[in-house]
């Protein structure tokens, strides 16, 4: 071979490599490759440090998640209602919508249901188009942006403080406080979590003696069985409410632009084309899903594939392997837009399915119209390299800096 033949040949695999490293610059955000494995050889698998079970086929999840009797979402917090570093307060606060079993998890939902249908949801519209094109007035003579701390992560955020009726000028504060909720230190989380119901604390207490149109005033209103809700509980449905919707809802946008810098023609044909968009948003949610990881605790004795479970073992249905998972969805490597049917589980199922779908989806739908209108050739600055979110259970970047022509 000639000596510059050899060369270029070995420049090309050097980029391959460093393109691929780029793109995926840790095994934190390719966890997929190793998610197959396990879908093959240990769909249900015990890890030994963590003392839990994974579960990483599609159909497995799928039942767990349905069978609530056997997999209960309010025994993983009765686990850390025993935990000596919690106040008596906290312990009782442990215990929200995504944390009860039936009945009460019905009966909580249904305070809140009306709020979230798409219908209710569909009202915001003209909001969510203002908040956005404001966000872009900013940039826009740049010709470049953070997609996450540009657009992604103020959106979500001030949305949901006008719906609960708080300031959205602290929203830097629980920036930090829902960093810190979803972070694998324990400490950090429980310190946000005090940070935030002393917060929460004093804005009931404005609402209680002045009630405004707002999810708090109608929260303390409400009641169950003639009921109202106590402090603690009132506390853990406004906190739910604020970190809930934010971080995933960031991670699904970023996310999105994550899948676009593999096939940069899918914005094309979007714009061609914008019927398009919720498909894409539905594959995203699929193929880089913003929540990777679910927690149930085995209430009795139960087998999942070949593996019998015991009672009181606490089990991870996995919903970033589940929609990978081939038996369920074709060539699930693939990231295609054109994709039907497409039932990931990205969003949970049963009855803890998420609340805020609809919220999510319809940010994501006007965030990403109004960038393909106003913006042409966005591209992910390669340069910068990615950094993954630190949170075993969320998935997404940091930062996501792209460049655009208007
Ligand atoms: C529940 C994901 C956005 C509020 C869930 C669950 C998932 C999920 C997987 C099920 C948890 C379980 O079964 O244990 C997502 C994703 C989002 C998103 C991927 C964005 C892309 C939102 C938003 C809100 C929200 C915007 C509200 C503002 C909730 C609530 C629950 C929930 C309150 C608990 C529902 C229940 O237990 O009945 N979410 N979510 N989420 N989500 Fe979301």
């Amino acid at each position: 071979k000639h000596l510059d033949e050899t060369l270029r040949e070995e420049v090309v695999e050097h980029r391959a490599v460093e393109d691929s490293r780029r793109i995926e610059p840790a095994d934190v955000l390719n966890p997929f490759p190793r998610y197959r494995k396990m879908r093959e050889e240990h769909p249900v698998n015990y890890n030994e440090e963590e003392k839990l079970w994974v579960v990483f086929r599609y159909d497995d999840v799928l039942r767990i998640v349905n069978d609530y009797n056997t997999f209960s979402s309010e025994r993983v917090f009765a686990r850390r209602r025993q935990d000596e570093q919690l106040t008596e307060e906290e312990r009782e606060a442990a215990r929200s919508l995504l944390s009860t079993d039936p009945p009460r998890h019905k009966q909580l939902r249904n305070l809140i249901s009306q709020a979230f249908t798409p219908r209710s949801i569909a009202q915001l519209t003209p909001r969510i188009t203002e908040i956005v094109n404001e966000r872009l007035d900013l940039v826009i003579d740049q010709g470049r942006m953070d997609v996450v701390s540009d657009l992604s992560y103020p959106l979500p955020v001030i949305v949901i403080s006008e719906m609960l009726g708080i300031p959205t000028s602290d929203r830097d504060q629980f920036k930090r406080w829902s960093d810190a909720i979803v972070s694998p230190h324990e400490e950090e989380a429980i310190q946000a979590s005090r940070e935030m119901r002393s917060y929460f604390k004093g804005i009931i207490d404005q609402r209680r003696k002045q009630p405004k149109n707002d999810l708090i005033s109608d929260l303390i209103a409400s009641q169950i069985d003639g009921q109202h809700l106590t402090e603690p509980e009132l506390l853990s449905f406004c906190i739910l409410l604020l970190v809930a919707g934010n971080e995933t809802t960031t991670n699904l946008i970023g996310n999105a632009f994550l899948c676009f810098d593999e096939q940069p023609e899918v914005m094309d044909q979007m714009r061609a084309d914008q019927s398009l968009i919720p498909l894409a948003i539905e594959e995203v949610l699929r193929y880089r899903s913003p929540v990777q990881l679910l927690v149930r605790a085995v209430a009795k004795d139960t087998q999942i594939g070949d593996q019998a479970i015991q009672a009181g073992e606490v089990v991870v249905p996995c919903l970033g392997s589940a929609n990978r998972d081939e038996a369920q969805f074709p060539h699930s490597d693939v990231f295609d837009i054109s994709r039907t049917p497409n039932r990931h589980v990205a969003f949970g199922h049963g009855i803890h399915f998420c609340i805020g779908a609809p919220l999510a989806r319809i940010e994501t739908k006007i965030a990403l119209t109004i960038m393909l209108e106003r913006l042409t050739n966005i591209r992910r600055v390669r340069e910068i390299e990615l950094e993954p979110i630190k949170s075993t259970f969320v998935y997404g970047v940091k930062h996501l800096p792209v460049t655009f022509k208007r």
